[in-house]
């Protein structure tokens, strides 16, 4: 079929055809180069009358496949098209470590078999233009494993972001390939009658309350860190605490005390403090010793006609008596549940006892920060974090992943119904959540997780929360996760507006159909090792065809993949019919 190769180049081979087979359809397959033992693959790329244009894409050493070409084919070396033993280098083979979810339309529509580590234990990313079969793709390589012969991933912990409940009808029956396979939708829109999503509120740290209360500056940040740790000492009463909250009750009164308000003021603020924390010892209702008399404490606090306390002493010296300086640096060990009320508690006593709303450099920021979590706590989003109960973040992540004793393998976390951002700071505490719970197992990797985002362009995005809070749970999990079991799975048709840290930390990629000249050329840009054929080939993709290419992948490898089944609930409206009416 090839008579002789015509010109070698460090990129590929030009092949002299014979007439005879000139109208053969070659494009796209491979081509091996032989001789004295040396197996060399070029993939066709055009074919010129009768000259065919071919590049190297790796070599055949003692049986097997290399991507990559160290040594050029010999000018004498005989040419053919692969073998069929060759081809499975190439698409895998059926093993017990291997699936798969599609064919190759390449290899008379063979099965292409990819390592199931290789694709699972990495990053992926599933790209391509509306339409074209992501969600689909995604669908059927998630079902694909679980329909693996002998293989049973029961273990497995698939977290699905999933905007518009689209995945729903792929999975929901997912028992009926395995009676131990679960499926579970824990969800924001209260017309469903799934599971409502509700978050543990006091689990949340700095940083996921600021992504929250949306904080745009460094002393919001400051006094959510306070707010949070008074929220939790308030939260406890054992003895440790209880004399900790006397210090900080009495602390805080003193500053207001030495304060240039009037002593009305002064006395509204004080008692206003008892709203937000109260002692046995330390409350309007306490009596207090003077020198032979007693006094209720809110007695103290008369103002005498020459505007001062009548019992201005005793205050102070009542109030000192609590004030413990080694309790500066007091941590509590635990604390329990808290709610939204109970955090604007802790920033209303932060406020008042740090004198923020009296300081013209910290006033605009605590009053922002304050109103802001008035905002959430009366709005219908504060259903979301009111869960009962004192969980521990372990606690809480079985009691999500996990049904009666049974393991739920696929989660859907289904975020409709509310606002994007409020669906963004879900789903970045969801993922710092399995991060931080992933990175403190004792066995590194013992319990992955896997975590597809539908629309990943909505919530990975470049940059963003760097600047205030020095990194993004994205980019983090994209270089670190892995080692800890943490894989991202971006679904997306906007690669522009992708993460590139998050892109390129991917091993491996299914690219279905892209058009637009900036997604192909911020692809091209972000991707590793991507080449000029691989985005001339992806673009004339039809719907179900991706091109798959990284490390589970040998060489970039067209695939179309099977339908799903069931298929998922992502299907383009049907215009026809919904805009007719019967005649
Ligand atoms: N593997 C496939 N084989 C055949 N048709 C497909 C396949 N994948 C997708 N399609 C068709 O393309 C449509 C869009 O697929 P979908 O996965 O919803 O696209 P996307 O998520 O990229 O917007 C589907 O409704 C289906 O008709
Ligand atoms: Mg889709």
């Amino acid at each position: 079929m090839f008579e002789q190769i015509i010109r070698i180049n460090d990129r590929g081979a030009e092949i002299k055809l014979n007439k005879n087979n000139a109208n053969i359809s070659l494009l796209g397959l491979h081509l091996v180069f032989e001789s004295n033992e040396k197996k060399v693959v070029c993939e066709i790329d055009s074919v010129n009358d009768d000259v065919v244009i071919s590049h190297f894409i790796g070599e055949i050493i003692d049986g097997k496949f290399y991507n990559g070409v160290i040594h050029k084919p010999d000018t004498n070396a005989q040419i053919r098209l692969m073998n069929p033993e060759e081809i499975e280098m190439i698409i895998g083979v059926k093993s017990n470590t291997t699936f798969t979810f599609g064919i190759s339309p390449f290899y008379d529509n063979k099965r292409v078999y990819v390592d199931i580590n290789n694709i699972f234990s990495n990053h992926l990313t599933i790209l391509g233009n509306s339409g074209c079969g992501k969600s689909y793709g995604t669908a059927r390589l998630i079902q694909s494993i679980f329909k693996t012969e002998g293989f049973l991933p029961y273990k497995a912990s698939l977290i699905f972001f999933d905007n518009n409940g689209e995945y729903i009808s792929a999975f929901e029956n997912m028992n009926r390939i395995n009676p131990n396979y679960h499926f579970k939708v824990i969800t924001t829109n209260m017309a469903y009658d799934y599971k409502k999503l509700s978050m543990p509120l006091w689990l949340l740290g700095v940083d996921d309350i600021a992504l929250l209360l949306r904080a745009t500056t460094a002393n919001q940040m400051i006094l959510i860190e306070r707010m949070i740790k008074l929220a939790r000492v308030f939260s406890q009463n054992d003895e440790m605490t209880n004399k900790f909250k006397n210090h900080l009750l009495a602390k805080a009164m003193l500053t207001i005390l030495y304060s240039n308000d009037l002593p009305v003021t002064k006395r509204n603020n004080i008692f206003g403090l008892f709203n937000t924390c109260k002692t046995n010892e330390l409350n309007l209702e306490a009596i207090v010793q003077g020198a032979g008399y007693t006094r209720k404490f809110r007695d103290c606090f008369h103002v005498d006609s020459n505007g001062v306390f009548t019992e201005g002493i005793l205050i102070t010296e009542y109030i000192s008596s609590f004030v413990h300086p080694e309790f500066d640096d007091y941590e509590p060990k635990e604390y329990n549940s808290y709610s939204l009320v109970d955090l604007e508690k802790a920033l209303a006593f932060a406020l008042v006892s740090e004198d923020w709303l009296n300081n013209p450099l910290t006033y605009s920021d605590s009053i922002t920060l304050k109103v802001k979590l008035h905002t959430l706590t009366i709005s219908n989003d504060a259903k979301f974090f009111d869960l009962p109960g004192n969980v521990t973040l372990d606690d809480y992540l079985v009691s999500i992943l996990m049904d009666n004793g049974g393991k739920n393998q696929i989660l859907n976390i289904n975020l409709e119904d509310i606002d994007d951002s409020l669906a963004k700071v879900i789903v970045k505490i969801f993922c710092r959540m399995f991060f931080e719970y992933a990175k403190k197992l004792q066995k590194r990797g013992s319990v992955p997780f896997n975590i597809f985002v539908e629309e990943a362009h909505r919530y990975i995005k470049t940059g963003e929360d760097i600047d205030l809070l020095g990194y993004n749970i994205f980019d983090r999990i994209s270089k670190e996760g892995r080692k800890y079991g943490v894989m991202l799975n971006l679904i997306s048709q906007r690669p522009v507006e992708l993460s590139e840290t998050v892109m390129s930390q991917c091993a491996n990629y299914l690219i279905f159909k892209t058009t637009h000249p900036r997604d192909i050329e911020y692809i091209t840009q972000m991707v590793p090792y991507i080449t000029d054929e691989i985005i001339e080939k992806q673009k004339g993709l039809q719907p179900g065809y991706c091109l798959a290419f990284g490390s589970a992948f040998k060489v970039p490898t067209i695939i179309h993949v099977d339908i799903p089944d069931p298929v998922p609930n992502s299907d383009n409206v049907c215009i026809t019919k919904e805009w007719s009416i019967e005649r």
